[in-house]
């Protein structure tokens, strides 16, 4: 087989044979196709698109690049969630403790990320102790105990998307439909999902600002799924503005605490037991969503869901006096309170411009070796559509730098925006994506 041969038909706008698509990945992930070739591939794929049978065998070829994890020790079905990132995304902290004390197993593998803060892993970190190395038989070993576990991600996973993402990068190659979903559906598949439930975020905060963007990577993620025989559903969510309250490593961990304990923010509240419910269908452990819903509901108000978290907590060695205490958790030296300028009624709190300013005051990284300082971060104390009166708090800033104080508050009171009429708050889910089709919900 030629390269050169296989990139002109691409460029022509043809269809990849499955075999062309095996050798492109083979070849580039064993070095004997140099970046450059693929790099013209990867733009001929950003003009030309993919079909969804050339998008699955793609993401097979990732798949197969490296190593992929046993999960099949763990009795029964495994359904992994994935976020493609938003702003104060609590969402995974609540889910794996509450949906694993429903009774389907949870066995997540995290990443760290270059996000506004840290990721699920750096986020639970901030609980002394916590362990998130572990030796596959420990993970699945605790799994089967207890009902879940989160660890950190092996490095020899989907080695082709490690490579292609770091030439998309600097090849204006990122932000194609097909690349994506393959990249990310890879990453899911290899780490031994039987089903998945996606939470496509859009908005400001979003990697898909477009909404109609988001559903065309919905829907190319679940026909992955459909295609390789792992159920999927696809959530389109809102990410105009963060989600909860707070953005920041252990500010988040708190708000998961008070969420599990069932006063959590409304729409992270709604948001995990929409996402939980399809969880729980997809394991079997629930004949409908709205049965599942019900149970999550229960998990949150009896206590069983916290106590799940306390569990995972204590099996990977963090001091679980931290989830009963969270006021122990690390804690910024300085908190400002950011106050409203004038009266009125909140019409926008950009989520994006929120999360840059909890990664200029430590939260996130700006490379991969760059630490997060657990405590500092901005908690919201209002959100879209609440009423507001002059001199009232908007926002919190936890800060350890206070000469970043000043640039931080501004940076907010940019980013919030109050006008003199009721505002209706953005529609939390704009709709579910299904191999059955789709459904609007907004
Ligand atoms: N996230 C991924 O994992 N891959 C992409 O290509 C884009 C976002
Ligand atoms: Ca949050």
């Amino acid at each position: 087989m030629q390269v050169y041969e296989i990139l002109y038909k691409k460029r022509q706008g043809q269809e990849l044979s499955t075999a062309e698509i095996d050798f492109l990945i083979e070849g580039y992930t064993r070095g004997t196709i140099p970046d450059y070739q693929m790099a013209a591939w990867a733009m001929a794929v950003c003009l030309r698109g993919m079909t969804p049978r050339e998008t699955a065998d793609l993401t097979m070829a990732m798949v197969r690049s490296g190593v992929t994890v046993d999960l099949s020790g763990i009795a029964g079905v495994k359904v992994d969630k994935h976020s493609t990132g938003g702003v104060g995304d609590t969402t995974s902290l609540v889910l794996i403790p509450l949906v694993a004390a429903c009774g389907a197993p949870v066995a997540k593998m995290s990443g760290r990320g270059l996000g506004h803060t840290g990721g699920t892993l750096d986020k639970l970190e901030s609980i002394p102790g916590f362990r998130v190395e572990m030796t596959p038989e420990e993970f699945v070993a605790q799994v089967n105990r207890i009902g879940c576990a989160i660890c950190g991600q092996t490095a020899d996973l989907v080695p082709a998307d490690k490579k292609l993402y770091a030439l998309r990068d600097v090849t204006a190659t990122v932000d194609s439909i097909p690349l994506i979903a393959a990249s990310i559906m890879s990453k899911k598949l290899a780490g031994g999902a039987d089903a998945i439930v996606l939470d496509v975020k859009t908005g400001d905060g979003a990697f898909m600002r477009d909404v109609e963007d988001a559903f065309r990577l919905a829907r190319a993620m679940v026909e992955i799924g459909t295609r390789v025989g792992r159920e999927t559903v696809a959530l389109v969510t809102d990410m105009s503005q963060p989600l909860g309250r707070a953005v920041g490593n252990a500010l988040e961990v708190a708000e998961a605490i008070e969420t599990l304990r069932g006063f959590g923010p409304a729409d992270l509240e709604a948001l995990c037991l929409e996402l939980g419910s399809h969880m729980l269908r997809l394991a079997g452990v629930a004949p409908t969503p709205e049965e599942a819903k019900k149970r999550l509901t229960r998990a949150l108000r009896d206590g069983s869901a916290l106590a799940k978290l306390k569990e995972m907590v204590a099996a990977q060695g963090g001091d679980v006096s931290y989830i009963n205490q969270p006021i122990k958790l690390p804690r910024a030296q300085h908190i400002k309170l950011v106050t409203a300028p004038a009266g009125g009624y909140v019409r926008r709190i950009g989520a994006l411009a929120v999360g840059e300013v909890a990664r200029f005051l430590g939260a996130g990284r700006a490379t991969k070796e760059d630490t997060v300082d657990p405590a500092v971060g901005v908690v919201l104390r209002k959100k879209v559509g609440d009423p507001v009166q002059p001199g009232e708090a908007l926002a919190e800033i936890h800060a350890n730098h206070p000469e970043r104080l000043p640039e931080a508050e501004a940076r907010l009171l940019a980013a919030i925006e109050i006008g003199p009429e009721p505002v209706t708050p953005p529609p939390l889910i704009y709709g579910v994506v299904t191999a059955a089709g789709e459904e609007r919900l907004a």
